[in-house]
């Protein structure tokens, strides 16, 4: 997944389009690269690693023209280097930047080096320049051209391309990945999100997929596949969507964790109705039709998922299959027991958990999308959305994101429950103060960074751990683990507490940090008597549980403790010690917190 930005009609464009950069880092930081249109030349800079190695080189060898483009860049086709970044130009004519998989590159390049053209990348990508080159070259226009390229490729993309003819024009085109478009006061904009289109304009288009447009300073021309000028509504993206800084800390991720208790207040606000109760944006009979539902997700998400299951199978009597994104859209699924998906996505712009909602929506299920950010694709697409209300979150790692999912889903499973008629109005309401209390117990828990600063010291020498929880506390070992080594790069796996002795118990030896969780549930004593197990076979126990559940185990070397909760909403308070211990960790590491090796925030290739 990669970052594009343009602009066409805007003096001195090149700071405005590192500016974007900036916002759009987060989708890819191998490489970047910018290009400038200028006097009927192309120039470029390009340069590998993250983002101020560009700033520098454009610093040194500045650029200077009213149109162009940027890109960063994550690498799928071709390794980390410069002539691999973008963007690719194409007999200095044309250039492009692309976000996606062109799939049936191989036979384009083929073909279009049997006409003469030479390629100077390994990507998928270059083929585009070429193929709009090829375009130019046999007279077409800006409109023809972008048909005929829309029709020679297959895949997903978001890709724009100049040519050094055609001053201040750009054709943008997409399928599947994500791509904005800025209307300005004589300048037009195009960016992966409109995030990073905040700074310049609020009028944003957003192009449905298979479209594609010509851009020029005066306003933005729309096609369909068939070349079709078409309308698509201009929207006010809200000014909050601007860029967000490290508000003091020294991550995002240290801000994003601390940020968590107004997540989930923003979140359970959204989720309570005028009358006061635990709601969702569902009408009540739609809520009363589900009688079966698939969570379709990716990553962290995947793991919200499989919290809810326990919460909506226990409560509502629903019952729920969870899924890998990436691995249910190539599955032929057997869809008759379900009547809705869900698809989780902080970004609304997984490709993954994209192309499941819609291969769930094409098997005739209704689709709900719970996603963070307004306006993402998953968000338009599906036929109803429940939002969480996180803010924008910038470190890779996702954190409140998480919290805030679980915050949305505990109350979905609520109101699914009444609408079902299987939870009395006591326990209801038992449940929603429990929630309501959630935001200030967080931020109490929060206080735990200094008792877990030590730990995490000690955990920096280990080359592996194990994390354990069981029932409603297994995702969230799952989490846990999943924190750890993308942070970190310690190696660690997550394991359901009761399978340790069906194979996992061989991996224990003298001094393997075991991180358990523990909350005062019906499975507490089981789950205790699975790290007595452990313990016995010198695993070093660290303790992660509640107040009253802590004297539980005396056998443990390190004990973390947050507020007792109802036994319910125990995955959303222990999840908050885990972020803590991988972010400590990390830190202590000295790894690159926000932005881990070969990670992205939001992954828009399959
Ligand atoms: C990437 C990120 C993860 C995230 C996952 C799903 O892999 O690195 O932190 O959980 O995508 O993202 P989504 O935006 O769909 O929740």
């Amino acid at each position: 997944m990669c970052g594009i930005v343009g602009v066409v009609g805007l003096e001195a464009c090149s700071e405005t389009i590192l500016d974007s950069l900036k916002r759009l880092e987060y989708r890819g930081y191998d490489s970047s690269g910018i290009v400038i249109q200028s006097d009927g030349a192309l120039q470029m800079n390009r340069a590998v690693g993250k983002l101020r190695n560009l700033s520098e080189m454009m610093r040194e060898a500045p650029l200077d023209g009213q149109s162009g483009l940027g890109h960063t860049r994550w690498a799928t086709h071709g390794g980390v280097s410069e002539r691999n970044a973008h963007p690719h130009m194409a007999g200095d004519k044309v250039v492009i930047v692309h976000n996606g998989i062109i799939e049936n590159h191989v036979a384009l390049r083929v073909e279009l080096e049997g006409k003469g053209h030479s390629f100077s990348s390994e990507t998928d990508s270059e083929v585009l320049a070429h193929l709009f080159l090829e375009a130019f070259d046999n007279g077409l226009s800006a409109q023809q051209a972008g048909k005929e390229v829309m029709a020679r490729i297959e895949g997903t993309f978001a890709l724009a391309a100049m040519h050094a003819d055609h001053p201040d024009m750009m054709i943008v085109a997409r399928n599947a990945s994500p791509l904005a478009v800025g209307l300005g006061e004589g300048a037009s904009f195009i960016g992966s999100d409109a995030v990073a289109l905040s700074h310049l304009t609020r009028d944003v288009i957003y192009l449905k997929d298979n479209d594609y447009a010509v851009i020029r300073p005066e306003g933005v021309e729309v096609f369909d596949a068939e070349g079709t000028p078409v309308n698509r509504e201009v929207v006010i993206v809200a000014a909050s969507q601007g860029v967000v800084d490290k508000g003091g800390y020294r991550h995002f991720m240290e801000k994003e964790i601390h940020e968590q208790p107004d997540a989930i207040a923003h979140t359970l606000a959204a989720m309570t109705g005028p009358e006061g109760k635990l709601s969702t944006p569902l009408a009540r009979e739609d809520l009363a039709a589900i009688d079966g539902i698939v969570m379709l997700a990716a990553g962290t998400s995947h793991y919200a998922a499989m919290v809810a299951r326990y919460w909506i199978e226990s409560l509502a009597r629903v019952p729920v299959s969870c899924e890998i994104a990436s691995e249910y859209r190539y599955r032929n699924p057997v869809t008759g027991a379900f009547s809705c998906a869900v698809a989780i996505s902080q970004s609304g712009e997984s490709l993954d958990t994209l192309m499941a909602m819609r291969h769930a929506g094409e098997a005739g299920l209704r689709t709900i999308g719970l996603v963070n950010v307004p306006g993402s694709t998953i968000a338009r697409e599906a036929d109803m959305v429940m939002p969480t209300r996180a803010g924008p979150e910038i470190g890779v790692a996702s954190t409140k994101a998480f919290t805030a999912q679980l915050t949305a889903l505990v109350s979905f499973a609520v109101a699914l429950a009444e609408a079902k008629g299987q939870i009395s109005v006591a326990r209801r309401d038992e449940i929603h103060a429990a929630i309501q209390g959630l935001p200030s117990m967080v931020g109490r828990t929060l206080g735990l960074f200094d008792d877990i600063r030590p730990l995490a010291h000690s955990l920096t020498a280990a080359r592996s751990a194990l994390y354990l929880g069981r029932d409603v506390l297994f995702p969230v070992a799952l989490e846990g683990a999943l924190k750890l080594k993308e942070l970190s790069y310690i190696h660690a796996e997550g394991f359901a507490s009761g399978e340790m002795k069906h194979g996992p118990i061989a991996l224990i030896e003298e001094g393997l940090p075991v991180v358990a969780l523990l909350a005062a549930d019906e499975v507490m004593g089981k789950a205790a008597s699975n790290l007595q197990e452990a313990a016995a076979r010198g695993g070093r126990i660290i303790l992660i549980t509640e107040e009253r559940a802590a004297s539980t185990i005396d056998f443990a070397e390190s004990v973390i403790t947050v507020p007792n909760v109802d036994p319910l909403l125990a995955p959303v308070l222990l999840t908050v010690p885990v972020q803590i211990l991988a972010y400590l960790t990390a830190f202590e590491k000295g790894t690159d917190v926000d932005q881990p090796r070969n990670l992205a925030k939001s992954v828009t290739v399959e």
